[in-house]
């Protein structure tokens, strides 16, 4: 010990000196807050709508009539329609150069409606194919933009053009408030079982703008509100796995939660349920991938049998909300607006800036909020974890390809039944593990050690169907006493 301890009388002293000091501070702070608070009320009358242009209703659909009350946010939204490169997405292709414009020509689709669009990841990394084969994405599947595009970069994919698909896609890719609205007489909930089920080309037909501010905003109130049936849906049965009944988001949610919830309405994983093509979030079990898969499971669900392996396999998409709730920021309460939609200062306005995008394009706006470090080093560490993930993506990827093709040799050799069976399991499980962590689009950033875990996961699963077609028995792959305990006990958060 170096340090002194302090009598007690001077301990007293030091006390009394203390008190007045903080006495002075809360004093002080509380006459700055009113000030600010004053200030802050003044000027967000100019542009918060206190003194609006326009009655915003609920069928006030068009972003642009809201712009004349929030011009900064209506800037911003307009924004979205700019590319941001990132280190992954560096640059735009001219649609030309596309297969496309032949689909285009036959279906009858204007192909003046987009002149460029984003680099494919299919021809950038061929064993996506391998993985997808037989199912539309093996056809077309691109890096994502900004939300200006949503609509229109889905009526354009081969996807869309080359396949039958359901109105269900609609959900997430259009202001779909007034088209459930129209379809359901005002009932939204008619509205979007209509809307799902019947054909793309139908359902698109009657939607006129990608998202806009209604399909995140109550129009009366500003709040932010969840339009999305297949959220309210899926939140529900998510609550209830943890104990809560009755669970409805727009009563319960923190505003801080609805940060998060207005993006998890469209940013997750999903499936359509049945021949009523129900746009379900398979979250009754939780949101971990391993109570997504046993959810799969349970359904018996799977999207398309491989075309080169037969295995029936299901197909994960963009799970970003549920990869976010596994990572240290979720913990801490920051929300996916924190870093996608951060406060900026505009004149003397703290606007959310609406032009939703990489946080990355400006680090010291978005993550030098909270974090200390340099710009550098927060770069540096990002990068750092996305080129682990990378590493380890690609070993599972490999893995999962060389199993494909072990299962098509032996298919062809004549190996035994059983072992194709079992192996094309693995194959599903290894297939939909790496599938979530592709088509997650942070690059691991989300939740770095979660996403490792799923890639030695996957990685496992497709080494174990390799080893069952050798024929190890299934019961000799399956995981140790001590691995089991072990993880056990890591889900109870114990380790
Ligand atoms: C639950 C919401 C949701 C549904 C339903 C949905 N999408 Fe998307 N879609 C997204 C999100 C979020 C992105 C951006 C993230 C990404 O590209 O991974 C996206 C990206 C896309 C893109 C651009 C990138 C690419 O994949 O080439 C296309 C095209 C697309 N979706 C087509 C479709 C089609 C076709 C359907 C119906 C089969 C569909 N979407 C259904 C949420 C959804
Ligand atoms: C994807 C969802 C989404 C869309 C679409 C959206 N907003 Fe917002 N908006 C948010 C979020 C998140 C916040 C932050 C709210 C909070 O912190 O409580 C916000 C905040 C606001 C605020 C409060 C002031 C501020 O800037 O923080 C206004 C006003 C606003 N938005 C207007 C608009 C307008 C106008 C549009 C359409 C042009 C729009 N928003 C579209 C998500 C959205
Ligand atoms: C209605 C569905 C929907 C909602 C709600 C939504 N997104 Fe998106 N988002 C998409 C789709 C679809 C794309 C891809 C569009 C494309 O590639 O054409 C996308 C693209 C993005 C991108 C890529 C932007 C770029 O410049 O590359 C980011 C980042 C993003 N969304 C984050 C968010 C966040 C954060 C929220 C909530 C504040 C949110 N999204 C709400 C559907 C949605
Ligand atoms: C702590 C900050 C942070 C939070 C919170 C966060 N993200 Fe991200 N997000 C990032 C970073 C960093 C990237 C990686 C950007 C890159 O690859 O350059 C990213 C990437 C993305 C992308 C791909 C964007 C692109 O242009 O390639 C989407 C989409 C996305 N996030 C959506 C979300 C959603 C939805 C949430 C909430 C559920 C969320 N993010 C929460 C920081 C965050
Ligand atoms: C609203 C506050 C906030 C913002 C904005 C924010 N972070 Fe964080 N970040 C945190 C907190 C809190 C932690 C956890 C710190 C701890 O546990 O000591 C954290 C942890 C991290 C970690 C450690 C991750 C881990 O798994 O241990 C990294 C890396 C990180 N942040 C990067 C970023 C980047 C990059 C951005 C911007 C895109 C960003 N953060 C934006 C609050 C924030």
């Amino acid at each position: 010990m170096t340090e002194a301890t302090p009598s007690p009388q001077k301990k007293r002293g030091f006390l009394l000196l203390l008190g007045v000091a903080v006495a002075a501070a809360v004093v002080t702070f509380a006459v700055i807050a009113l000030v600010t608070n004053i200030f802050e009320k003044k000027t967000a009358d100019r542009s918060s709508g206190t003194t609006p242009v326009v009655t915003l209703t609920d069928t006030t659909y068009d972003a642009a009539v809201w712009g004349q009350n929030y011009p900064l946010e209506y800037d911003g939204f307009l924004a979205t329609a700019q590319f941001t490169p990132s280190d992954h997405s560096t640059a735009l292709v001219p649609v030309a150069s596309e297969p496309r414009a032949a689909a285009v020509e036959t279906l009858g689709e204007d192909p003046e409606m987009r002149t460029e669009t984003t680099a494919s990841k299919i021809e950038a990394d061929p064993r996506l194919v391998t993985m997808w084969k037989g199912y539309a994405f093996a056809i077309d599947y691109r890096h994502l933009r900004g939300h200006e595009w949503m609509l229109t970069d889905q009526r354009m994919t081969l996807r869309v053009l080359a396949k039958d698909q359901p109105g269900a896609c609609l959900n997430c890719h259009a202001s779909t408030v007034p088209v459930m609205a129209e379809l359901g007489n005002g009932d939204m909930n008619a509205g979007f079982d209509a809307m799902n089920v019947m054909p793309y080309s139908e359902a698109t037909a009657l939607a006129e703008h990608p998202i806009q501010c209604i399909d995140c905003h109550n129009p009366t109130t500003m709040e932010l509100q969840i339009t999305r049936p297949a959220l309210i849906e899926g939140l529900k049965a998510l609550k209830a796995s943890e104990g809560i009944t009755d669970y409805d988001v727009n009563r319960d949610a923190t505003t801080e939660e609805m940060r998060t919830y207005v993006c998890a309405q469209c940013h997750v994983e999903y499936y359509f349920a049945g021949d009523a093509k129900t746009l379900t979030f398979p979250w009754s079990n939780g949101t971990d991938i391993n109570d997504v898969w046993e959810y799969y499971q349970e359904i018996e669900f799977t999207d398309f049998t491989n075309a080169i392996s037969g295995a029936a396999v299901v197909k994960a998409q963009h799970p970003e909300f549920e990869t976010w709730s596994a990572g240290v920021h979720a913990a801490n309460g920051v929300s996916c607006a924190d870093c996608h939609m951060a406060y900026q200062r505009v004149g003397s306005q703290k606007v959310a800036n609406h032009q939703v995008t990489n946080p990355m394009a400006d680090i010291n706006g978005t993550c030098g909020t909270c974090h200390t470090s340099s710009e550098a080093v927060i770069q540096e560490r990002v990068t750092t974890i996305q080129n682990r993930f990378v590493d380890s993506r690609d070993r599972a990827l490999d893995a999962l390809v060389a199993l494909i093709d072990d299962i098509a040799a032996a298919t062809e050799n004549g190996v035994a039944e059983d072992r194709i069976t079992l192996a094309q399991q693995y194959q599903n499980k290894a297939s939909f593990y790496v599938d979530y962590a592709y088509s997650e689009n942070s690059y691991g950033f989300h939740a770095p050690d979660y996403m490792q875990r799923i890639l030695s996961q996957s990685l496992d699963e497709s080494r174990k169907g390799q080893l069952a077609l050798l024929g190890v028995s299934a019961e000799d792959l399956e995981p140790s006493d001590v691995s089991k305990a072990n993880a056990a006990a890591a889900e109870e958060g114990l380790t």
